[in-house]
Parts: C-alpha cells; sequence; structure tokens
C-alpha cells in the first residue's frame, strides 16, 4: 500500500456555509483546494478508524472526480469501508438514509443544492455526522480550524475505482461498496407511505407531473412514481441527470421551474404537479393552476399528518425555521403540540429529531422533512401530499382552502436581492439593527409592532447559542417582516426580505391574483 503525505498550503477561503461548502467549480479546481477540505474533515473526526463512510453527489461536473480523490483519502486517513451511490449518485436525503440505516460513522455529500452547475457553475462538499444530519457549528467550526493550518493531507496512491457495478472492491486496506443509489430509499419512503392508495389514486385517474430539473431525483422519481406507484412512463420529465442540469437552475421554484409551471397553469394541467432540486432535499408542490406555499405545505402536512400510515400515532412536535411563516405554529396549537422556531438551516432541528421533540420540520425555501432521516425531503414531501390525496379523495386547492377556512391563511412572499455589494448589505442590517427599540409598540396603518429583535436561538438539547440570525418585526395580528443576509451565496452578498400577513377571513383567502404565474 503506498500512502503518500503531500505537503500544502492552507487557503483563506474555506469556511463552510449553511450547508458546507460552496465554490465555483475552478475555485475547486485548485491544486489541492478539495484535498485540503477533506483532510481538515477528517482530522475533525474522532475514534472513526475502522468505521464505515457514505459518499455521494448529486451528479453535477466534478463529482466523479471528486469522488475517487475522496476515495483514495478515505483509505489512507483509516477508514474500513465507503459505501458510494453508483455513477457517484447520491441524494442529499438517500445518503442520510444509507449513513442512519447502516450506522455509518458519517458521511460526505457532494452538492451545490439548487446552484446551477457545470465547469462555470457551483460544486460543494459537506459532511454529514451518525445521526444523518448536517454536522454541527462545533464540528463545521474545527473543520474551518484546520483548514486555516493545514500542511499536509494524506491519499493513497492507487487507480480509479469504477463506480458504475454494483459490489465491493479494495482500495488498499479498504474496500469501496458500490450501493444501488436508489433502493433503500425507495424502500424507506414505501415504509412510511400508504403506496397502495397512492396506486390506486393514479389508477382513478390523477395524472401526476413530476420534475426532476436534469437533476438528481430522475432515477428515484422513476422508480418510485412510474415503477413502484404504477404511474405512466413520462410522469417524470427531465428525468436524467445531467452534470450541468441542462444549462438549467435546478431549484423547485416558480421561476426555475418553468417547464412544470407552464404545464400546471396551462390548458388541460394536471392534477398534481411537483419538482425537486439539485440534490433532492427541496420540493415544490403544485395543484391544477394552483401553488402551495412551502410554509403553508409544512402546516397542511401537520394539520393531515395522521392519515399517513408513517405518522398515524402523532407528531411529537414542529420545527420551522424563523422566516418561515407561522401557519404551521396555528396547527401546533390546535394539535397541543410544541412548535419550534428556529434559526435559517437544516442543521438546526437535528438536535431536535434527535431528542424526540418533534416529527415534522420545514423551511419557508422549499424545505420539508421528518424524522425519518436528518435532512429535508424533496420526494417525501411529494408522497406525503399523494397520500393525503389519496385518503382525502380532494384536489390539492380543495385540501389547501379547507386548511385556510379552519386556521386562517399567512399569506406569504420572499424577495432576494442576490449578488448585491457585501458592505452596503451589512450596513444596511446594522441600521436596521438601530432601530429596532424604536419600533416596538409603533402603529403602521393598522398595523401595530409587537416586537421587533434580531433573531437569536438557544438550543434547547445543547444549549449552543446562535445569535444575529435575522430582523424580525411582528404586529400584533401576527404578520411579519423580516429581513436576513443569505448564508449559501457565492458571490457578494443576498439580501432576502420575508413578507407575511396573516388572514382569517374566508373571503379573503386564496392565491395572490396578482401573482405573476397565473397571468
Ligand atoms: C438557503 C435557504 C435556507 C436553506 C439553505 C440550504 O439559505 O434560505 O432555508 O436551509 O438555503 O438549502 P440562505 O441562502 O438563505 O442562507
Ligand atoms: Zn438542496
Amino acid at each position: 500500500m503506498n500512502i503518500h503525505t503531500v505537503a500544502t498550503q492552507p487557503f483563506d477561503d474555506q469556511k463552510p456555509g449553511t450547508s458546507g461548502l460552496r465554490k465555483k467549480v475552478t475555485a475547486f479546481q485548485r491544486r489541492n483546494y478539495l484535498e485540503n477540505f477533506v483532510q481538515a474533515i477528517f482530522d475533525s473526526l474522532e475514534d472513526f478508524p475502522g468505521s464505515t463512510l457514505v459518499l455521494g453527489g448529486d451528479g453535477r461536473f466534478y463529482n466523479r472526480q471528486a469522488i475517487q480523490v475522496i476515495l483514495k483519502m478515505a483509505a489512507a486517513n483509516g477508514f474500513a469501508k465507503v459505501m458510494v451511490g453508483q455513477g457517484g449518485i447520491l441524494s442529499t436525503p438517500a445518503a442520510s438514509c444509507l449513513i442512519r440505516k447502516y450506522s455509518a460513522f458519517g458521511g460526505i455529500i457532494l452538492s451545490a443544492s439548487h446552484n446551477p452547475g457545470g465547469p462555470d457553475g457551483d460544486f460543494g462538499i459537506k459532511y454529514n455526522t451518525g445521526n444523518g444530519g448536517p454536522a454541527p457549528e462545533k464540528v463545521t467550526d474545527a473543520i474551518y480550524a484546520g483548514t486555516k493550518t493545514m500542511t499536509a493531507y494524506k491519499i493513497l496512491e492507487a487507480n480509479d475505482v469504477s463506480l458504475d457495478d454494483l459490489g465491493e472492491t479494495q482500495l488498499g486496506d479498504m474496500t469501496v461498496q458500490v450501493v444501488d443509489s436508489v433502493a433503500d430509499y425507495a424502500e424507506l419512503m414505501e415504509s412510511l407511505f400508504d403506496f397502495d392508495a397512492i396506486r390506486s389514486l393514479i389508477r382513478s385517474g390523477t395524472r401526476l407531473c413530476i420534475d426532476s430539473l436534469h437533476a438528481v431525483t430522475g432515477p428515484y422519481a422513476k422508480e418510485i412514481f412510474e415503477q413502484r406507484l404504477g404511474a405512466p412512463a413520462g410522469t417524470v420529465q427531465n428525468g436524467v441527470p445531467l452534470e450541468d442540469f441542462g444549462g438549467g437552475h435546478p431549484d423547485p421554484n416558480l421561476v426555475y421551474a418553468h417547464d412544470l409551471v407552464e404545464v400546471m397553469f396551462g390548458d388541460h394541467a394536471p392534477d398534481f404537479g411537483a419538482a425537486s432540486d439539485g440534490d433532492g432535499d427541496r420540493n415544490m408542490i403544485l395543484g391544477q393552476n394552483f401553488f402551495v406555499t412551502p410554509s403553508d405545505s409544512l402546516a397542511m402536512i401537520a394539520a393531515n399528518a395522521t392519515l399517513v400510515p408513517g405518522y398515524k400515532s402523532g407528531l411529537a412536535g414542529i420545527a420551522r425555521s424563523m422566516p418561515t411563516s407561522a401557519a404551521a405554529d396555528r396547527v401546533a396549537a390546535k394539535l397541543g403540540l410544541d412548535c419550534y422556531e428556529t434559526p435559517t438551516g437544516w442543521k438546526f432541528f437535528g438536535n431536535l429529531m434527535d431528542a424526540g421533540k418533534v416529527t415534522l420540520c420545514g423551511e419557508e425555501s422549499f424545505g420539508t422533512g421528518s424524522d425519518h432521516v436528518r435532512e429535508k425531503d424533496g420526494l417525501w414531501a411529494v408522497l406525503f401530499w399523494l397520500n393525503i390525496m389519496a385518503a382525502r379523495q380532494e384536489s390539492v386547492e380543495a385540501i389547501a382552502r379547507a386548511h385556510w377556512q379552519e386556521y386562517g391563511q399567512n399569506y406569504y412572499s420572499r424577495h432576494d436581492y442576490e449578488e448585491v455589494a457585501s458592505e452596503p448589505a451589512n450596513q444596511l442590517m446594522e441600521n436596521l439593527r438601530a432601530l429596532l427599540p424604536t419600533l416596538a409598540g409603533q402603529q403602521f396603518g393598522s398595523y401595530r409592532v409587537d416586537f421587533a429583535d434580531d433573531f437569536s436561538y438557544t438550543d434547547p438539547i445543547d444549549g449552543s447559542v446562535a445569535m444575529q440570525q435575522g430582523i424580525r418585526i411582528g404586529f400584533t395580528d401576527g404578520s411579519r417582516i423580516i429581513f436576513r443576509l443569505s448564508g449559501t451565496g457565492t458571490a457578494g452578498a443576498t439580501l432576502r426580505l420575508y413578507l407575511e400577513s396573516y388572514e382569517a377571513q374566508v373571503s379573503k383567502q386564496g392565491q395572490d391574483p396578482q401573482a405573476p404565474w397565473l397571468s
């Protein structure tokens, strides 16, 4: 066995963001850039030699090359086994599923989520811990600290491993097991949802359109919807993962999933539409001429959860990220459940789920999930909706309207100001912070300010504190305005403005008729 210790210099830009390290592909292609970060991950871990690592990515450009490097470094650093998805493919929720199912030490997921791919696009790498979830801040801080002092990394000199054939090969003392990317995940979905009921919903004529946006969920969606649930071939569109996502932006929202939006808001629209993002953890849910906001989706899933076999005994609690609308809070209150408001980013849900305090979690940014894994899960949300439709024998719109009638509607919109200059963006936040003490109690038209703060969160399990997580201005009727700076951008700053207005009157509820996708 030939293990090399390669001398290297630290890079000064390897601070992991909300979801790992995300940079342009060209940044990752710099000599030793990936290697340094991977070594910093391994150096941050304790007692892993002899254990198993899960490895895979969303199939974007540089996925295969990075996997070969990581395999050889894992072998040199003492892992006994790496389970890698066939062709290097694993969706983020599928990776989380594998880590948990096979009690792996952790996993490395290669993805820049919904960011564009290709040689000029983005690449990313993140580490997930043994619970299947994103590394907590103390781990990512240790990784970052390691990158700043990195002087050498270890790598095995060996030929590349074939990623296309299922089965085991040896890499030095380490076993590489190429696993079916879809099978374990699909089995988990079958254990949670009533596939028979969904199958008969489809058989009785409910038409679906599932858009994988040329990203990782293609093979998962084809297996689940077209094979196991019997939907006609062609139900999954843009279902072949491409290294550049076909030049698109694999983000399941009304702007970027435009093919799907055209179908669902066009003539003869199917009954149900959904899209997933680059790595399969996000989802967008559409009915015929109808958009379900992600915040509403979380609330509606929660309200109907006991209709679904995997959740029939009820929920432990619900968590939502701070900018997510308070629609879920109203469901939690009615069901007598605890509801947690956490900072943005899935990693804050992990402790709550591990401690059994919450079952469902969601973010306004098209992320929904439960304690079945420790990541948000796009296709899981799609199956949840189909299961609810099958159980209630109602359309998406009927389910939504009934929900608003019962709980009131939280009208919601988010506005993103992307790639703005960092300095004025930071200044704007500073100025807002300075204004906060003057806002409480002020009246603006019919709205009275109830509270105004810079959100901070103390984790109820480990006591860790996250400060300055966004400016919240809450009004006495439950409406809110929120400002925050993104933690995932790769250029300049991104300012996000979130607006939420509560409407209890049924006659005023519905989709905003001015919504651009309706015209
Ligand atoms: C964005 C979303 C956030 C999500 C994250 C990773 O982060 O707003 O909800 O968890 O992507 O998918 P942001 O860019 O706002 O920091
Ligand atoms: Zn994603």
